[in-house]
């Protein structure tokens, strides 16, 4: 989290935090470190010891400056003197605490004074570390406790959280699906009118949100197959692989003027045929596969070039073959009457929200060569829908397995639901409009998406690779504190 400190790996009871501790003093600062010389503890007592993970507050005046102790060295006096055993302590600093008159305690990032030269250094103390991450933000809620002092409660601020982005990473089996689904039932909780739309490749989320949840499965989707941009319907006919540019030109020069017969009749498209370019492939506007078919098999009766016959007619029967196809029913099923169309996106979107905020959709029934298409019209869709009804619907996309969609490599992956997120990203703070995304591998997520996050929660990161882009993402992240990323315990 931007501006405070993290949890780390070691573990003190609040007594311990709380009892008189050994001093030490600072031998040696500089803008961002201090050095301290001290008497390590003598072992008897298990708790009174120096080690790298503890926060180290050190006396500055009235203030204290905080930092984590990331290294301990063994001082110049050898271990044959036990009484005398001296050790460096590195820390990093981090911010201070200062008595405001006012607000009483309150922690900073940054450092107004810096520590001098023989300044006494000890643990932090159970209030210091309470005001460090107490939030005076009315939307903070409780996420779960500090690990270095388990009654400290750990908290954010679902008003920050929504303000931009957020991401959830972690190695497998680290708990970030368990972690994304108490955050997002606190998101629920606390603000009534966020929606709430999960791309659940692994079917695991609809379980856990219970009757708040409205689950569309491959079964009960239902997305009008006119909602589909050229490039998305490319995916869908051409069964996932690209088509061949004669027939993709086709499809731009044919849908339009389906788009026509169905707004104006069969004459419009000989009267409108200028005009035509009121209406494109990608405009959202229905029309009918009948018409679609009628209009390429008219071409075909008139045509003598036996080549584009032969595009005509290959393009012809791949339209057929996929509306067909039973597995894509979702999308042919019942759809060339539009009235409907509200009810339809009412019930993806929850407008209205009628007690389930959270639409579940379950990808893994999906058809794999048309689920990249229903993702992208379903995250293109939740922008649009943010910007017709003027903020109004916000809705929060959460993208799991973020890195599929999303991919480092612009080669890969599906163009347009990379767009629709990348505006979501770019521009969804405009409209209400926020993303949640949810990776085991950082590395392979596009980086410019991962910058767009303010609030990162990152549980363990073993990969190199991967703690790499959490040090570029986290620009003003500590150093020592992303060290510790490679040994976080499960769920810390
Ligand atoms: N706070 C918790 N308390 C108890 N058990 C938990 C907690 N968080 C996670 N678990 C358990 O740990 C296991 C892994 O959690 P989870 O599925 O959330 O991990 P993940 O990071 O999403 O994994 P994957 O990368 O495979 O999706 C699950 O069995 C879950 O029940
Ligand atoms: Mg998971």
């Amino acid at each position: 989290m931007t501006n405070q400190l993290p949890q780390t790996a070691s573990v003190q009871t609040s007594e311990a935090l709380d009892r008189d501790r050994d001093e030490g003093h600072v031998i040696e600062c500089d803008g961002t470190e201090a050095r301290i010389s001290a008497l390590a503890g003598m072992g008897e007592d298990a708790e009174n010891y120096w080690a790298v993970g503890q926060l180290i507050s050190i006396q500055v005046g009235k203030n204290r400056v905080v930092g984590l102790l990331y290294k301990v060295e063994n001082g110049e006096i050898g271990w044959d003197q036990p009484e005398k055993r001296r050790v460096t302590l590195f820390v990093e600093l981090s911010g201070e605490v200062r008595q405001d008159e006012r607000r009483g305690a309150i922690f900073s990032g940054g450092i107004s004074q810096y520590p001098h030269v023989g300044a006494v250094a000890h643990r932090i103390r159970k209030h210091d570390l309470i005001t460090i991450y107490k939030s005076s933000d009315p939307s903070a809620v409780t996420v779960g406790s500090l690990s270095q002092a388990p009654d400290i409660p750990a908290v954010v601020s679902v008003d920050a959280l929504l303000s931009r982005h957020f991401s959830v990473v972690g190695t497998t089996g680290t708990g970030k699906s368990t972690a994304v689904t108490l955050i997002l039932h606190l998101i629920a909780k606390h603000k009534l009118n966020q929606r709430i739309l999960i791309l659940d490749p692994h079917n695991e989320y609809t379980s856990a949100f219970g009757a708040k949840a409205n689950t569309i499965t491959a079964d009960t989707l239902d997305l009008p197959f006119w909602l589909l941009n050229l490039e998305e319907f490319q995916q869908v006919i051409f069964r996932g692989r690209e088509g061949s540019d004669e027939e993709v030109d086709a499809l731009r020069e044919f849908i339009p003027k389906a788009k026509i017969v169905y707004k104006h009749g069969a004459q419009g498209v000989r009267r409108k045929s200028s005009a035509s370019s009121a209406f494109t492939a990608d405009t959202p506007v229905p029309y009918r596969l009948a018409d679609l078919l009628k209009l390429i098999e008219e071409e075909i009766g008139s045509l003598d070039g036996a080549l584009r016959r032969l595009t005509l007619r290959r393009l012809k029967a791949r339209i057929e073959a996929a509306i067909n196809d039973p597995r894509f029913g979702f999308l042919f099923g019942s759809h060339n009457a539009t009235d409907r169309i509200e009810d339809v996106l009412g019930n993806i979107y929850r407008v209205p929200i009628g007690g389930k905020p959270i639409t579940v959709f379950q990808m893994s029934g999906i058809p794999s060569e048309v689920v990249n298409s229903v993702a992208s019209v379903l995250c293109r869709m939740a922008f649009d829908i943010a910007l017709a009804s003027n903020s109004k619907v916000k809705t929060l996309v959460v993208c799991e397995e973020a890195h599929r969609y999303i991919p480092a490599d612009t080669q890969t992956g599906f163009a347009p639901t990379r767009a629709a997120i990348a505006r979501i990203a770019k521009e969804g703070r405009k409209y209400g409009v926020s993303l949640a995304i949810i990776t085991q591998r950082p590395n392979e997520l596009d980086p410019t998406i991962l910058s767009q996050c303010n609030t990162i929660f990152s549980l363990r990161l073993g990969n190199d690779a991967d703690q790499d882009v959490m040090r570029k993402a986290i620009a003003n992240g500590s150093r020592s504190t992303l060290a510790f990323l490679s040994s976080l315990a499960d769920r810390e």
